[in-house]
C-alpha cells in the first residue's frame, strides 16, 4: 500500500516561493545567521571552525541539556536531537506502531500526524475537533469513546495546526487520563509551544512530557522560534527503551544531525526567550488586524479566532466568492489555486489538513501579513449593504 500524498507540502511546492502575498504560512518571521550570533554574543567567525564530521547520534549533550531545560521533570538524556522536526514523527510511528494496532488522531492535522501512522496501523481513527460559534472545541467524551484496550497511540497536537485550539490544564489532564486508563501512548507535537499571546500566564499549560510516561513529546525550532531553515528539532521520551528504538530508526534515516544546525541550534536555544517574544508580539499585532478584517468581512467569512499558536482556520462562504469571479468554485482547493495563480496570494486549503467543508488557513507569523492580507482583500466582493 502507499502511503497518501503529503498534501499541504505539494500545495506549497506549487507556490510558496513565487507567489508575491504569502499568507498561508504557519512559521514565524525569520532571522539571519549573522543577527542570530549578534543576539547569542557570538562571532560569525566562530561558525567557521566548526568541524564537518559526523556528530553523535543522540545529539550534542549541551543541545540536550538546553532542551531539557524547557521542561519540569526531563533530564538531558531523555532528549533526541533531530535532523527535522518532521523526521520526528516518522521515528515515532515507526517505533510504535504496528499493524496490529489501532491508533486515534486528533483532526484536522498536519498531514504526517495523521500519514504515516495511518499507513502503518491496522486502524486508524480520527477524533475531530468541533466548530463553535466563537471557536473549536474538543469533545472528550467522544475521545472516551474512541480509545480501548488496543489502542496503541492518541496524537495530539497543541496549540493547534490550523484551528489555533489549546485545551485548558483540567482538559488537558483528562486527556491524559484517558491514555492512562487505556495503557496506551501519547504522541504530543508541541512545536507551536510558547505561542498562546492570548492567555494569562495562569492559563499556560505543560508539556505532556510533564505530566505521563508514555509520551513522546515533538518539538524544534522551526515555528515560536523562527528557524525553519536551521531543520532543528527533538523528541523526548523519558522511557529508555522506546528511546533506544526511536534511535535504532535514526540510524535508518540521518544517522545524527548536522553539526552547523547543532552549533546554531544550541546558540538559538540560549537566546529562546527573545527569539520567541518577537513572534508572540507579531503575532498578537497580526492576529488584531486579522480580527478587524474578519469584522468587516463577515459576510463572506466565519472567524474562529486562535487561543494559541501562529494559525487559523477560516471557513469561507464559497458561493458568495465565486459569484464575484468568472468561474465558480467547487472546493476550496480550487479557491486557492485560483488565488495564487491569478492574484498572487498564497492561502492553504482545509483539505490538506483533512477538513471537510470550506476552510482555508491563515498564518500570522510573518512580518509582510498585513499587506498580504490588503492583498487578499482586494480580490473580495465589495461588502454587502
Ligand atoms: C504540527 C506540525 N508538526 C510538525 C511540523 C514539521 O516541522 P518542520 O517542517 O520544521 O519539520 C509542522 C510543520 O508545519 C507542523 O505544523
Amino acid at each position: 500500500m502507499k502511503i497518501r500524498p503529503f498534501l499541504t507540502e505539494q500545495f506549497f511546492a506549487l507556490y510558496e516561493f513565487t507567489t508575491p502575498h504569502v499568507l498561508a504560512s504557519s512559521d514565524c518571521e525569520t532571522t539571519s545567521i549573522a543577527e542570530l550570533l549578534a543576539m547569542s554574543g557570538r562571532d560569525l567567525q566562530d561558525l567557521g571552525s566548526v568541524n564537518l564530521g559526523y556528530t553523535e547520534s543522540q545529539g550534542n549533550p549541551e543541545y540536550r541539556r538546553l532542551v531539557a531545560g524547557m521542561y519540569e521533570n526531563v533530564n538531558a538524556e531523555d532528549v533526541i536531537v533531530l535532523t527535522s522536526p518532521v523526521e520526528g514523527i516518522y521515528l515515532t510511528m515507526q517505533t510504535l506502531v504496528e499493524a496490529s494496532d489501532e491508533v486515534v488522531a486528533l483532526s484536522p492535522a498536519y498531514d504526517a500526524l495523521h500519514h504515516v501512522a495511518e499507513h502503518l496501523c491496522g486502524d486508524f481513527h480520527t477524533w475531530q475537533l468541533v466548530p463553535n460559534a466563537t471557536g473549536w472545541e474538543i469533545d472528550l467524551d467522544r475521545l472516551r469513546s474512541l480509545v480501548n484496550a488496543n489502542t496503541r497511540l492518541i496524537i495530539v497536537n497543541f496549540p493547534h495546526n490550523p484551528t489555533g485550539f489549546q485545551p485548558d490544564r483540567n482538559q488537558l489532564e483528562q486527556l491524559v487520563d484517558i491514555a492512562r486508563d487505556n495503557d496506551c501512548w501519547i504522541f504530543s507535537d508541541e512545536i507551536y509551544r510558547g505561542l498562546d499571546v492570548n492567555l494569562s500566564p495562569a492559563a499556560a499549560i505543560p508539556s505532556v512530557a510533564d505530566l505521563y510516561d508514555k509520551t513522546i513529546v515533538l518539538n524544534g525550532l522551526s515555528k515560536t522560534f523562527g528557524l525553519p531553515g536551521l531543520r532543528a528539532g527533538w523528541l523526548v521520551a523519558c522511557d529508555g527503551g522506546i528511546r533506544e528504538e526511536l534511535i535504532g530508526w535514526k540510524h535508518y534515516t540521518t544517522i545524527c544531525p548536522p553539526a552547523p544546525t547543532e552549533y546554531l541550534a544550541i546558540e538559538a536555544l540560549r537566546v529562546r526567550e527573545q527569539l520567541a517574544a518577537r513572534n508572540q508580539q507579531r503575532v498578537s499585532a497580526n492576529l488584531q488586524f486579522c480580527s478587524e478584517f474578519m469584522k468587516r468581512r463577515k459576510d463572506v467569512f466565519c472567524w474562529r479566532p486562535p487561543v494559541a499558536g501562529s494559525t487559523a482556520l477560516v471557513e469561507i462562504d464559497l458561493p458568495a466568492l465565486s459569484r464575484h469571479r468568472a468561474g465558480s468554485f467547487s472546493s476550496a482547493m480550487e479557491y486557492c489555486h485560483d488565488l495564487a495563480q491569478n492574484h498572487g496570494v498564497l492561502l492553504l486549503p482545509g483539505e490538506c489538513l483533512g477538513c471537510t467543508g470550506t476552510f482555508v488557513r491563515l498564518g500570522f507569523g510573518r512580518e509582510s501579513f498585513s499587506s498580504a492580507l490588503a492583498a487578499w482583500e482586494a480580490t473580495l466582493p465589495p461588502p454587502a449593504a
